[in-house]
């Protein structure tokens, strides 16, 4: 099993993919505290995961139609996040949307990498659009998922030209290019946010001299941790 990075209280991270993982293997790269990844169908993410020694979890989604329940299959994927005792949810590349209960289990702790520069292009066939749109600037973006698809507070973003000559392919490989340096980087951001009031003592009495009381103070740590910027008890 790979080691926590700097698990001065832990963060852990889960990360949902459906694809050929290759942002899962650049978030695994940056050691990010990764402790489960879970899948939607046979993939190579699952694989990757398996590399890389942490635990791939397959929930095999065999409904694309209209009877899918969207809400037992969540209920699944929650499951199987909080068992592994993640904290973040990363999404790299994953393919169902999810229903409510995953924002409420994690709230404002999905992220997500979407690649256009949002609000352009939202949805699954986000660099096809870009490229039947005729743009010259395209990109990709962090932000925070909401139960709204592509959408929620962005935290990162990049442009990327599109080239004369470029396909799908050509155009999407050179987002993603991007999306492994900007993606780790953003999500380590984010994670060191959320370990950085923890990781002080309650109050600390700092060595220098008060001078209204003559003696040593004691600073408490920032406000607008954890609990007050989502707005719910840690
Ligand atoms: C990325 O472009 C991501 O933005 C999108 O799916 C792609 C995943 O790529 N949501 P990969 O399967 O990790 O290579």
């Amino acid at each position: 099993m790979r080691a926590v990075a700097g698990s001065v209280r832990t963060v852990r991270i889960g990360v949902l993919a459906s694809g050929t993982g290759t942002i899962l293997e650049a978030l695994l790269d940056a050691d990010l505290p990764i402790v489960v990844v879970v899948v939607d169908r046979r993939c190579r993410a699952e694989k990757v995961a398996e590399r890389s020694g942490v635990p791939a979890v397959v929930l095999e989604r065999r409904d694309f139609g209209e009877s899918f329940d969207r809400d037992a299959f969540t209920s699944q994927v929650v499951a199987a996040l909080a068992a592994s005792g993640a904290d973040v949810v990363a999404m790299a590349g994953f393919g169902t949307v999810l229903g409510a209960a995953l924002h409420e289990a994690f709230p404002s702790r999905v992220l997500n990498t979407h690649p256009a520069l949002l609000p352009a292009f939202k949805g699954w066939h986000a660099v096809e659009a870009a490229l039947a749109a005729g743009v010259k600037v395209t990109g990709c973006t962090v932000h925070l998922a909401t139960l709204e698809v592509d959408d929620g507070p962005i935290l990162a973003q990049e442009a990327v030209p599109v080239l004369e000559g470029d396909d799908a392919h050509s155009l999407h490989e050179r987002i993603k290019q991007v999306e492994r340096r900007l993606y780790p980087a953003t999500v380590r951001s984010f994670v060191d946010g959320l370990r950085e009031p923890s990781a002080q003592p309650d109050a600390t009495v700092v060595g220098a001299p008060d001078m209204r009381t003559g003696g040593l103070r004691a600073t408490h740590p920032p406000t607008g941790s954890l609990e007050t910027r989502n707005g719910e008890q840690q």
